[in-house]
């Protein structure tokens, strides 16, 4: 599961020099970090470093972070894993992720491992602390339709299309994304979609769930703000408490449930009880 950020170690975000290397940036001003997939030349495709240094930016987050928007630079969110991966040379100096398998030298559990490394780059976007949109104009190709499933919100410009391209390359989605695929559009249209490697546009998305909002192109960036400073109006503890009830609400019965909000509605009304007791 995600790794607690305060046992992982880390403490200082990834350097610009680590941010650039990945493919990143990072911006945090107050409550809302952003961060923008930046490979430009190659269509925002991300590498193992962009998974693993997003992993570190949720390692070290500010703890008055709320909220978190993933962006991509230009006209595109991403065009997903960057293909030079699968070759044996990899990209820019970083391990292949055949290499070792083609030589012999990777078994198994260390494939396991390496995998299950890259998905904490999108398991923390889960976390109930942060409120997470992905801002999607363009292609959100394979893992970049995996990271825009992660997040809690997905702002889609008219010009978006959902692509999990890795059945045609041979692969299946392992990047966290066919949970959330299924639990918004159902097994059925999840199949059909990945099945067939299809684009999914912007007005398809709406009409399935994928998409909170769907606006003009030159209206994205307002979209976010607005959605930000929708999210930032709602008390921060309350939030916190109501995400994490909303997400056990799929695995859970009814009775259950019902047991998890009367415990966290115990707690909210604790802590405004004593926040109105005068101190002293
Ligand atoms: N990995 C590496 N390089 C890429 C990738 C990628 N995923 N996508 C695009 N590029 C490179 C191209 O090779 C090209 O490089 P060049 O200028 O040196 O020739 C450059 O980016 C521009 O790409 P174009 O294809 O010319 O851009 P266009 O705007 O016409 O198309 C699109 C964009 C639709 C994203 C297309 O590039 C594409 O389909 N890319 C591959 C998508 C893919 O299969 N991703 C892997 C999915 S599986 C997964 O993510 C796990």
């Amino acid at each position: 599961m995600t790794q607690d950020p305060r046992e992982s170690g880390v403490r200082e975000l990834p350097t610009e020099e680590d941010l650039t290397r990945a493919g990143l940036r990072l911006a945090v001003e107050g409550a809302v970090a952003r961060i923008t997939i930046s490979r430009p030349e190659r269509r925002n495709a991300m590498t193992g470093r962009t998974w693993t240094t997003m992993a570190h930016i949720g390692q070290t987050l500010p703890s008055d972070v709320r909220i978190v928007v993933i962006a991509g630079e230009g006209d595109i969110f991403s065009a997903g894993i960057d293909l030079n991966m699968f070759t044996p040379q990899g990209v820019d100096g970083e391990r292949s992720i055949v290499a070792g398998l083609a030589e012999g030298k990777t078994d198994a559990a260390e494939l396991d491992a390496y995998i299950a490394g890259l998905q904490e780059g999108f398991l923390w976007l889960r976390r109930p602390d942060l409120v997470t949109i992905a801002a999607v104009r363009g292609h959100a190709i394979g893992a970049g339709f995996q990271l825009a499933l992660s997040c809690d919100l997905r702002i889609l410009a008219e010009d978006a299309k959902f692509c999990m391209k890795e059945p045609a390359l041979g692969l299946v989605p392992d990047l966290t994304g066919t949970k959330p695929l299924v639990d918004i559009v159902g097994v059925h249209r999840a199949t059909e979609i990945c099945l067939t490697a299809r684009k999914v546009g912007a007005e398809e998305s709406r009409e399935l769930g994928l998409a909170t909002l769907v606006v003009g192109v030159d209206e994205l960036d307002g979209a976010v703000d607005d959605a930000i400073a929708g999210l930032l109006a709602v008390d921060p503890d309350a939030a916190v408490a109501t995400k994490a009830l909303l997400q056990q609400a799929v695995g859970n019965t009814l009775e259950e449930q019902c047991a998890a909000e009367r415990k966290a509605q115990a707690g909210r009304l604790t802590a405004l009880v004593e926040s109105m007791v005068p101190k002293g």
